[in-house]
Formats: C-alpha cells, sequence, structure tokens
C-alpha cells in the first residue's frame, strides 16, 4: 500500500482531482468506480469546478457506484442516486447511459445485483476504483461480519452505518433504510487501482488497522492489503494512529 498524508481535506481533494482528471486524458474511455458520502464532496467540488466549459472530456468515461440504499432510486432524496447527479453527474458531459448505479427500487434485488456484476464485466472491468472507509473499517456497504460476500449482494446496515448516513435523511435515524445493494469485496478488488481516501480523527482506528492490522473480516478495509496497487490517501486526523 502506498500511504500519501496531506495537511487537510481540500489538497487532498485537489491532487486526487489532478490525478483522476489526468486519468481520464490518458484513457478517454476508463471505467472508474465511484463513492459517496462525507469524504469525497470536496473531490467531487473540485472535479467538477475543473470540468467547467469542457476542459474535461467526460463523453467516454464510464462510472460505477459502490452502492445504493434498498427502496430508493433515481428521484429519491437521499438516494445515492441523487446524490451523485447533485454533486457531479449534473455538472459534467457525462452520457447518461455510461452511468452505472444500483436501483435500489428493483423488483428482484438478487437479479438487480447479477445485472451490476455483468455490467462492470462487459465493460472490461474497473481501472480506477475510488473508496471511502466506515469507522467500523468497511469498504462499499461490505460491513464487518464472520464471512463477506464478494459479489454485489443486499447488506443490511449495522446502526453506525445507519447514523452515519442520516445526515441524508434529514437527521432522522428511522428514516435512513435499513439495507443496501453494495459491490462485493472481489468486485472491488478485481479494479486495476484502488484509491483510498480518509478525512477525520473518526476513522483514525480503521485506518491504522487496515493498514497495520491483520487480514480480518471484522475490518474488511483490512484485505486492500493484498491488492497490489492501493493507495491510501490521508488527512492528518485520519493518519493521527500511523506510526
Ligand atoms: C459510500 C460507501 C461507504 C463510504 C463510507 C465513508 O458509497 O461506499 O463505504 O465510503 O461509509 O463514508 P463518509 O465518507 O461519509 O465518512
Amino acid at each position: 500500500m502506498k500511504i500519501e498524508r496531506f495537511d487537510n481535506d481540500d489538497v487532498l481533494a485537489a491532487t486526487l482531482a489532478t490525478r483522476l482528471i489526468a486519468a481520464i486524458s490518458l484513457k478517454p474511455r476508463i471505467v472508474l468506480g465511484l463513492p459517496t458520502g462525507r469524504t469525497p464532496v470536496a473531490l467531487y467540488r473540485e472535479v467538477r469546478s475543473r470540468s467547467h466549459r469542457g476542459h474535461v472530456d467526460w463523453s467516454q468515461v464510464r462510472t460505477f457506484n459502490l452502492d445504493e440504499f434498498v427502496g430508493l432510486g433515481a428521484g429519491d432524496a437521499g438516494s445515492y442516486r441523487s446524490y451523485m447527479q447533485a454533486e457531479l453527474f449534473d455538472h459534467v458531459r457525462i452520457e447518461p447511459l455510461n452511468v452505472g448505479m444500483l436501483d435500489g427500487r428493483a423488483a428482484s434485488l438478487a437479479a438487480e445485483c447479477a445485472r451490476y456484476e455483468r455490467a462492470i464485466e462487459r465493460a472490461g472491468g474497473l481501472d480506477i476504483q475510488i473508496l471511502g472507509i466506515g469507522a467500523n473499517g468497511h469498504i462499499g456497504f461490505n460491513e464487518p461480519a464472520d464471512a463477506l460476500d464478494a459479489k454485489t449482494h443486499v447488506a443490511a446496515l449495522q446502526g453506525e452505518t445507519r447514523r452515519a448516513n442520516a445526515g441524508l435523511f434529514g437527521g432522522e435515524l428511522g428514516r435512513v433504510p435499513t439495507h443496501a445493494l453494495s459491490m462485493g469485496m472481489a468486485t472491488i478488488l478485481r479494479a486495476q487501482e484502488i484509491v483510498l481516501m480518509a478525512t477525520g480523527a473518526e476513522k483514525s482506528e480503521a485506518v491504522a488497522g487496515m493498514i497495520d492490522g491483520p487480514l480480518t473480516t471484522r475490518l474488511p478495509a483490512s484485505f486492500l492489503q493484498v491488492h497490489p496497487r492501493v493507495t491510501v490517501m490521508l488527512d492528518r486526523g485520519a493518519a493521527r494512529r500511523l506510526t
């Protein structure tokens, strides 16, 4: 793992935005795996401001988001689809057909998960997967457990994860869905390259375990240790417990 420390969130986001945009110009048909949440907000802000007036050619870029809440989809406030539209897709000239999102309202969630795996495969796999990390060590919605799912699946969200997402639902925990669809561990680990961003001291324990701890299903991000091309980008708070 390559570990990079930044003075703050803004420098981290600007650095990753520069790299992403360079990657898009090197490979216009790049396939990106994207996260939602609080951490990438600064990254998307930076990317959309640099994409302004056609400075970045998004016309062939393909994306797949990591996850979506069960029961929510396009048009639902609180869905990750709405988050992505607001934070990025509404501001860049990406082809709607090139945007891959899980549909949390699909009639058959199992069929929707299988469709997503096939779509990623048909696109040639993920070139770069960008990740955040939960304070409990989850990546995507692969929550700590005795065993982890390899493929895209329906995930039961832990209390801590639901609380962390309450902001999307007016702070009302009762409105946060109990389940989500999520890429699996193998879906993520098959990406050619992985970049994990973590900011804030509340992530420092999970970050330390991911980098220095044992491989364990109790800290799903620890499995990134086996991937040959992982960059971990940290602000001071998140790097606090590293030796
Ligand atoms: C979101 C996702 C999650 C988040 C993680 C951190 O698509 O897959 O794993 O990356 O929960 O969330 P924030 O950035 O809100 O702390």
